[in-house]
């Protein structure tokens, strides 16, 4: 199969974890025989030092041709300060919006040999395996008006949640069909006590509940959410929610994981005349500058986010099985990065990278 990937690595530790995810990809890419094309682009931080855009048209543009994108992370302390469209983080957003990847899956699973590594109790995130999906491309991220303006106290900072029938609609549709290949359990997650966006949510995701009779669905609020994923995560199947809560919630995963390095995390969007989907596939976590070029990134994420890539992009289930089993057999090694729980000397960044490509081997 020929698999034309675009890779950006973007800032912090980006280029890091996507050396690795790459080197896990063309490793995938040669043992099965297929032809694999990488280019490589400019997205983040590092785009607005070279260009003066977090998100270069020429970027666009490669990502609108590539089959699938994989990218590293976004953000650099120095803009901190910066306004919102002048920010890394501006360009992660324009480019789930140019691709249209409403739709983003954020797998959460306690692996066993991580139980440790989770500041909870073993028997609560014991047997955890649930699946946040985030709408991507709405809501609060995007709505106008937005801005600061005025002075003084009177100084008004404004954002917008804005959500359309369709855009709930479609990424409950992904939800629903989910979980219909799962256990069969859908949490729609809001704040419809207080805001209408929320209310129109619920109403829609109701209704369209008709359409799904296999797939129990439950409402939830967003705080009681909160609370609920920590105190009971095996209650959890799939769960469907707006983007803000979605972003939040998915970090309270982490936790339930073992660490922030182990999410992935795949967007789609509408699937192609080929039947294959539009994607765009990272880690959930972040640029982490504090231990950038260090070597001490864990890259499961990234490599995680390749075996999501190989599944819903290329139809390869077999080579994401592979990479996901392989994954599973490092943890178990114990030669892990120090933000899990190694057995011995933390292992680089590289090594990791290095030991899921031989236990692809030894295992397939
Ligand atoms: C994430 C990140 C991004 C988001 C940031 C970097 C813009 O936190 O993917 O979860 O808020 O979506
Ligand atoms: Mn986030």
């Amino acid at each position: 199969m020929q698999l034309n990937v675009l890779v950006l690595p973007g800032d912090g530790i980006g280029p890091e974890v996507t050396a690795e995810a790459v080197r896990v990809l063309k490793h995938v890419a040669a043992r099965w025989g297929h032809n694999l094309r990488l280019t490589e682009g400019l997205l983040g931080g590092v785009a607005i030092h070279q260009t003066g855009s977090p998100f270069p048209e020429e970027t666009a543009a490669r990502a609108l041709e590539a089959d699938a994108t994989l990218l590293g992370a976004v953000g650099l302390p120095e803009f901190d300060s910066a306004p919102p469209a002048q920010r890394p983080e501006r360009g992660l957003l324009g480019i789930r919006k140019t691709l249209g990847v409403y739709a983003n899956l954020r797998p959460v699973r306690a692996y066993k040999a991580l139980l440790d590594s989770s500041p909870l109790k073993n028997d609560i995130v014991d047997g955890t395996d649930l699946i946040i999906v985030r709408e991507l491309t709405g809501g609060i991220y995007y709505g106008t008006p937005r801005g600061i303006s005025g002075s003084g106290p009177e100084e008004r900072g404004v954002n917008t949640e804005v959500y359309t029938r369709a855009e709930i609609e479609r990424v409950a549709r992904v939800a629903f069909e989910l979980a219909r290949r799962r256990r069969k359990k859908l949490t729609s997650v809001d704040k419809s006590n207080v805001l209408e966006t929320s209310q129109l949510w619920r109403r829609v995701v109701s209704e369209l509940a008709a359409e799904y009779p296999d797939v129990t669905l439950e409402h939830i609020l967003v705080d009681n959410c909160a609370m609920q994923l920590i105190l009971n995560p095996r209650r959890f199947d799939v769960l469907v929610m707006p983007n803000l809560f979605g972003d939040i919630l998915s970090d309270e995963g982490a936790v339930l994981a073992g660490s922030i390095g182990m999410l992935p995390s795949a967007s789609i969007g509408d699937r192609r005349p080929s039947g294959a989907w539009v994607g765009l596939y990272e880690p959930v976590h972040g640029s982490a500058p504090d231990i950038a070029g260090q070597g001490k990134a864990n890259p499961l994420a990234a490599i995680g986010s390749v075996a999501a890539m190989l599944e819903y992009s290329f139809g390869l289930t077999e080579e994401a099985g592979a990479v996901n089993r392989a994954i599973e057999a490092v943890l178990e090694s114990g030669r892990v990065t120090a933000d899990l729980k190694p057995r011995g000397r933390p292992a680089t960044t590289v090594e990791v990278g290095q030991a899921v490509v031989d236990a692809i081997d030894s295992k397939s």
